[in-house]
């Protein structure tokens, strides 16, 4: 049998070693700045700036698009104006505000270090990328960009615009999701930061470029203030850099909805502390079994309807079912029985909406969620 040792250290370059770096980081930094001022959009955490705004469109924009952001993060900071609002809020509450962005273990992590923030820093948000890591979900990305944004602290950002910015003007064989490429690509943000005039402008003028010049498809070189500099533009390598993420297989998954109206109620129930969509509530849900059978329930159903929903990891096949003929709630299966009329105070997935569309509620989802609506596998096929 082979018998596999560790390479001495040193002795095993690391794969990014030999990569070309930004040639004049003085010059991209100026030019950089001097755009953004110019072509920065208006967001609304950009109208007005404090940690705590930088703090929560940070959280929200760590996977979700900027358009969803936008309305979501208004009536979030109108309803918890602080971190001290938020702090003492109910968890339910925060989640409800979470609607329609997704990745619901973001607001469980902002809703954390909103109290760490009270407990550890009186209320304020700490102003150093240093103390700002030690809040819980701030990893380096987010902390850098709140530290330099907000406070202006010379310090590096690198998220998935940034590193496509930075390898396409070096011209360096970088690929998303990648180890050895996001390493190179702290070390070339930093030789750009240590540069700059402001910190502020320039981390914010790379996420800009980012996301609305030098994008992954048909980047627009002919607006982009380091055209003159950029190796990719100056090869036509644009659309080779970076490189797409290895994808890790999808599974498929088979669910069962049980969506049970009784009176102007209907039953839903509180997922796992952990995992997917953990703590918020759904109609009553199970795998479906294999080999033809449905799920045992405590009345007869019927199926009116499927949809497909599909997330980072899965494809989820849903299959709707209702009660066949009125029937009680049971008292015993711990289950809420949630008003029909005041859904918006549970936190839903987009799924556990779609379930309750497919059933044939007319559900009048929160204004966030709404935005995440997708198209249906196939109709309801029942009333
Ligand atoms: N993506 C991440 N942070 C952002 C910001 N501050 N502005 C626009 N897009 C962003």
């Amino acid at each position: 049998m082979a018998i596999r040792t560790r390479p001495a250290r040193g002795s095993n370059p690391p794969p990014d070693a030999g990569w070309p770096s930004i040639q004049d980081p003085a010059s991209l930094a100026r030019a950089l700045e001097e755009w953004f001022p110019g072509e920065a959009r208006s967001l609304p955490w950009r109208r007005e700036r404090s940690g705590y705004r930088a703090l929560v469109s940070e959280l929200m924009l760590q996977q979700t698009q900027v358009s969803r952001v936008i309305g979501a993060f208004e009536r979030f900071v109108e309803r918890f104006p602080t971190a001290a609002a938020l702090a003492g809020a109910p968890e339910d509450e925060v989640l409800a505000a979470w609607q329609g962005l997704g990745y619901y273990r973001r607001a469980r992590l902002l809703h954390a270090a909103a109290r760490a923030v009270v407990e550890r820093h009186g209320g304020d948000v700490p102003r150093t990328e240093h103390e700002l890591r030690a809040l819980p979900g701030i990893g380096r990305y987010t902390a850098g960009a709140i530290a330099s944004i907000a406070f202006g602290e010379r310090v590096a950002i690198v998220d998935g615009n940034v590193l496509r910015v930075l390898s396409r003007v070096a011209g360096a064989p970088a690929r998303v999701a990648d180890a050895a490429s996001e390493r190179w690509a702290w070390e070339q943000s930093a030789r750009l930061v240590a540069q700059s005039s402001s910190p502020a402008v320039l981390n914010e003028a790379l996420m800009e470029l980012g996301a609305t010049v030098c994008t992954p498809a048909a980047p627009r070189c002919g607006g982009c203030p380091a055209e003159g500099g950029c190796a990719a533009r100056r090869a036509g390598t644009q659309a080779a850099i970076p490189a797409p993420r290895i994808a890790a297989p999808r599974r498929t998954e088979r669910w069962t909805s049980l969506v049970w109206i009784d009176g102007n109620a209907v039953a839903l129930e509180r997922r796992p502390d952990r995992g997917m969509w953990a703590g918020m509530h759904q109609p009553p849900t199970v795998p479906t079994p294999g080999g033809g059978d449905g799920p045992a329930w405590p009345c007869a159903v019927r199926e009116v309807g499927a949809f497909t929903h599909v997330t980072t990891h899965r494809t989820i096949e849903f299959t709707v079912v209702v009660p066949d003929g009125a029937a009680r709630i049971p008292a015993d299966a711990g289950w809420t029985r949630a008003p029909l009329g005041g859904l918006d105070a549970y936190a839903l997935s987009n799924a556990a909406w779609r379930t309750l569309e497919v059933a044939g509620l007319d559900v009048t989802r929160p204004p966030a969620a709404a935005a995440g609506r997708r198209a249906p596998r196939r109709a309801a096929t029942g009333s």
